[in-house]
């Protein structure tokens, strides 16, 4: 399969704060990846790195088979950012609004919409099932829809990439299973390929196709079952053996 991101013995470190020693990571075309570690591990900036938003100190990414320095097709890729939902109630934007700001890297800021871009906007929105809820202001949703608005805004402009940092956090059981439902729909029906930090591992394993898991470096990298099967020693070795770990398989 093809690789759409390649990380290359990445190194990064804040001051004297080592983040990441030499991390190796592959996504594939088509794959679903769940990446887990423990609270600064190093996930939220490994994702910052791969949309170069944050530059390794050592090492290499290629997106689409193209060097990060010389890529230029942001369209392929969208990316919601950890707590992209710690909106205020007064934040003057509706749901269509938001999700319209996804193609303004097309658009360029000022230029107006267009009827395809209405309906692509639209569409985005249909797809998370906001339709009801599109001309309400963002901030009068739930977090778990205003995490929905979030996901329609990425998939406005049709990526092939989609990039997701800790989607489901406050998201309560009921809506977390159909979140999962939605992904998993983007993934077949549209052949997209995801990319999710989650903590929530015995949900995610139930959904992904590789499972990574990162503290610093790459402690494991493959499909759930391997990973079901190594899980305590995976575990032990990228979160330290005091982890508790509550597991939900279904
Ligand atoms: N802007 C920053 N300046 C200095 N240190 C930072 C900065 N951002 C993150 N760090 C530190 O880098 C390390 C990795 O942080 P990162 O956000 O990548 O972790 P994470 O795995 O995403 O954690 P979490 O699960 O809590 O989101 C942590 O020790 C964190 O304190
Ligand atoms: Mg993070």
């Amino acid at each position: 399969m093809k690789p759409i991101i390649e990380c290359k013995n990445i190194h990064f470190h804040y001051n004297q704060n080592e983040v990441l020693k030499g991390v190796q990571f592959i996504v594939e075309k088509g794959d679903y990846v769940g990446l887990v570690g423990p609270n600064g591990s190093g996930k939220s900036t490994l994702l910052k790195i791969i949309l170069g938003l944050v530059e390794p100190k050592q090492g290499e990414v290629k997106l689409f088979e193209t060097p990060l320095s010389s890529f230029k097709e942001w369209h392929k890729i969208g990316y919601v950012s950890q707590k992209a939902n710690s909106f205020n109630s007064g934040f003057p934007a509706t749901v269509f609004e938001v999700v319209s700001m996804g193609l303004f890297g097309k658009l360029g800021l000022f230029k107006r919409l267009t009827r395809q871009h209405r309906s692509a906007i639209l569409e985005a929105i249909d797809q998370v099932g906001l339709s009801d809820l599109a001309e309400r202001n963002i901030g009068k949703l739930s977090g778990g829809q205003q995490q929905r608005a979030f996901i329609a805004r990425a998939l406005v402009s049709n990526p092939e990439l989609l990039i997701l940092d800790e989607p489901t956090v406050g998201v309560d059981t009921e809506s977390v299973d159909k979140f999962y439902q939605l992904l998993g729909k983007l993934h077949q029906d549209h052949n997209l390929t995801l990319l999710m930090v989650t903590h929530d591992i015995g949900m995610m394993t139930n959904h992904v196709n590789k499972v990574a898991c990162l503290n610093k470096k790459i402690h494991f990298h493959g499909n759930p079952s391997d990973f079901h099967a190594n899980q305590k020693a995976i575990l032990e070795s990228a979160y330290g053996s005091n982890m508790n770990l509550v597991e939900h398989r279904h």
